[in-house]
């Protein structure tokens, strides 16, 4: 089964920011995380390139990684940054190196989402901020599967996953307005509500009554 990001209806939907909240929610986050210009910023799981476009022009230096090569090649038609491959869980870059990371729905889909965060922590710099966005569970228990909320947490479980690593939280702010305006495109679009809901993920006895999605907005910086 593919998953909703890699589905038309999605694309369609979302232009190419395969995430809820679009350039708005990451220019908002970046404000927030108060990066200088000239700064090296990686996008981890940076997609089709959207974000890191925005990056250049803030004047950053964008860093793209993805663990899809043909995401990789859409993203270098897009924007002149620095693209590598490889996945959350083992980044393949010095330890340190950074000024800045963006994750915008991704952790969530992460088999290891523990082991992703102490990497995002061994290659800032101290003093470093993460902007992460993504996917949470607000109420009822969590999906199963292969779906893109497979690995939602309630906000309050990632904020401690965040300070256990050494990710002192700054500020978290719920924009679950976005994933619900993102899920009323689809439906508005004629994708089938069933359908909506397996791509999200299987729940748990398949009775998805009692779960609530969210989508939350998270600044941590490295201490
Ligand atoms: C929902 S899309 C979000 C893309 C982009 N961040 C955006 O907001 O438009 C998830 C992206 O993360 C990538 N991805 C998923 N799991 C990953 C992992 N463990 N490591 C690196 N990239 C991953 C996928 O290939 C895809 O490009």
């Amino acid at each position: 089964m593919s998953l909703l990001y890699q589905r038309e209806p999605f694309r369609t939907a979302t232009g190419d920011c395969l995430r809820p909240g679009g350039v708005e929610l990451t220019a908002h986050g970046l404000e927030a995380c108060g990066f200088r210009t000239g700064q090296r910023v990686v996008d981890l799981g940076c997609g089709p390139g959207v974000t890191l476009a925005l990056l250049r022009e803030r004047g950053f230096r964008p860093v793209g990684l993805d663990a899809s090569p043909s995401m990789l090649e859409e993203a270098a038609r897009r924007v002149s940054a620095c693209l590598t491959a490889g996945t959350l869980e083992r980044l393949p870059f010095r330890d340190a190196c950074m000024d800045g990371i963006v994750c915008e729905c991704v952790l969530s889909l992460s088999e290891a989402p523990e082991r992703a965060l102490a990497e995002m922590r061994r290659v800032l710099r101290p003093g470093g901020r993460v902007l992460l966005t993504d996917i949470l569970l607000r109420e009822g228990p969590g999906r199963r599967g292969r779906g893109c909320a497979r690995g939602a947490v309630p906000p309050a479980v990632l904020a401690e996953r965040l300070e256990r690593r050494g990710l002192a939280v700054t500020l978290y702010e719920d924009h679950s307005r976005r994933l619900a305006e993102l899920a009323g495109r689809l439906l508005f679009q004629g994708v089938a509500r069933s359908e909506l809901m397996a791509w999200l993920g299987r729940c748990p006895e398949g009775a998805c009554s009692g779960t609530r999605l969210g989508y939350g907005l998270f600044v941590a910086e490295k201490v």
